[in-house]
């Protein structure tokens, strides 16, 4: 008998083509629809990109007014999902709230069954919106504050950071909030993209496949190493300790969170994008101790290990200093996330194949029940 060909974890697999994003991690590159995500990051509002991956194409001036108007009008939280949002206890993570109130959110929706385009596309403008108010609220009231109403007069970035800390933010910190929404939005085939389109794939409805995906992305090996960063630093405390403290690590075999890439492995192409914008927060909030850490552990880790620094290495300090709570950072992935996924959503469905691979059976031999005598007229 010929052994299978077993591809673990799916790793070097092509499984099908992709027109949202590619990665090539020869050129140390990421476009979306075309585009490299260091030129959108410098030019463009997460808006603008969030259209880019679900239409094709970046917006005329009158699209993205159009956009940004829906956008606005449709950001206030459901009252059934701030309900909702109250009853799960304060010990479960934020993203279990996440997860509750998309689901919530997605069984309240008397279009949810229709996988048409066009009410996908209404959908994932309706995430869009509405996934910063469920996050800000969340972190809101576990610190005993009531939730903020959203403001038409802010963009995205500034609204998002003014329903979470009831502040208009300053420009260098709404910029690096708007650059990180774009450098996470969009990555292929990751794993939690990869969980949407075999949702998407049985012909399941597009929050289904959402609330899957945010389950997928919750893993500190994907999404929840951003937050894993900031546990790290938190142990180590200051950059004199990042010595001992890798040895002791390292010795134990553990992961250094933050680090590594399945595609990449020679650096994340977002990365010098987010520690340009940490630069502008360290800098903006006096924060040297944290920026010595962090330039400490990187070029103490990839000198002894060879192994780069992932987008969730400068996210994870840039949301500290911005003031969220650690638990929330994940949250924010799925904020910036949902524009991905739901353009994959949409892709799988345009051109739909139920994703059902093999398997290579090693259990035990067949065996029978002692004693059954199967039932001649039932076989
Ligand atoms: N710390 C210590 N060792 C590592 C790390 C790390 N962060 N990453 C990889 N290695 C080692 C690993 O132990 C293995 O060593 P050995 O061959 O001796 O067993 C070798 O490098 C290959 O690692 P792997 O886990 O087989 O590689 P992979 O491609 O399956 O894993 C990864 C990629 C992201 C799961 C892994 O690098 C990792 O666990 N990193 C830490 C978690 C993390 O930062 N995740 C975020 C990923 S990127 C953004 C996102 O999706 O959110």
């Amino acid at each position: 008998m010929t052994e299978p060909d077993i591809k673990k974890g799916l790793a070097g697999v092509t499984v099908d083509y992709t027109a949202v994003s590619k990665v090539n991690p020869e050129t140390n590159s990421l476009l979306y629809r075309g585009y490299p995500v260091q030129e959108l990051a410098a030019t463009q509002s997460f808006e603008a990109v969030a259209y880019l991956l679900w239409y094709g194409e970046l917006p005329t001036d009158a699209q993205l007014a159009a956009f940004v108007a829906e956008e606005r009008a449709d950001r206030t939280l459901d009252e059934n999902v701030k309900q909702a949002i109250d009853l799960v206890p304060l010990t479960a993570h934020p993203m279990d709230v996440l997860r509750t109130a998309v689901s919530l959110a997605g069984a309240s929706d008397p279009a949810a069954f229709d996988n048409s385009r066009e009410s996908d596309l209404a959908k994932s403008k309706r995430l869009f919106a509405k996934l910063p108010a469920m996050v800000a609220y969340d972190q809101r009231r576990r610190r005993g504050q009531e939730l903020i109403d959203p403001r038409e007069d802010l963009d995205y970035s500034q609204n998002f950071l003014w329903m979470t800390f009831g502040e208009i933010p300053d420009p260098v910190v709404a910029h690096a909030f708007n650059v990180s929404m774009i450098l996470y939005a969009e990555h292929s085939f990751n794993a939690s993209t990869f969980t949407a389109r075999v949702i998407t794939s049985t012909i399941a409805d597009l929050y289904s496949a959402v609330v899957g995906a945010i389950g997928a992305l919750k893993g500190p090996l994907h999404g929840g190493a951003n937050e894993a960063v900031m546990h790290i630093f938190d142990e180590i405390g200051s950059a004199e300790n990042v010595s001992p403290w890798l040895d002791t690590a390292l010795a134990e075999k553990r992961k250094i969170m933050g680090f590594g890439h399945r595609v990449y492995k020679h650096g994340d192409s977002r990365v010098p994008t987010m520690k340009a914008a940490l630069d502008t927060l360290v800098d903006h909030y006096d924060a040297p101790d944290l920026a010595a850490l962090y330039d400490t552990l990187e070029s103490e880790f990839v000198s002894r290990k060879g192994i780069y620094p992932n987008l969730d290495y400068p996210s994870g300090p840039s949301y500290n200093l911005m003031g969220f709570d650690t638990q929330t950072f994940t949250p924010l992935f799925v904020a910036s996330r949902v524009t991905g996924w739901t353009a994959h959503i949409m892709e799988q469905a345009a051109s739909n194949a139920l994703i059902r691979p093999l398997s290579a059976y090693n259990g035990p031999d067949e065996r029978h029940i002692p004693g059954y005598v199967p039932d001649a007229e039932a076989e």
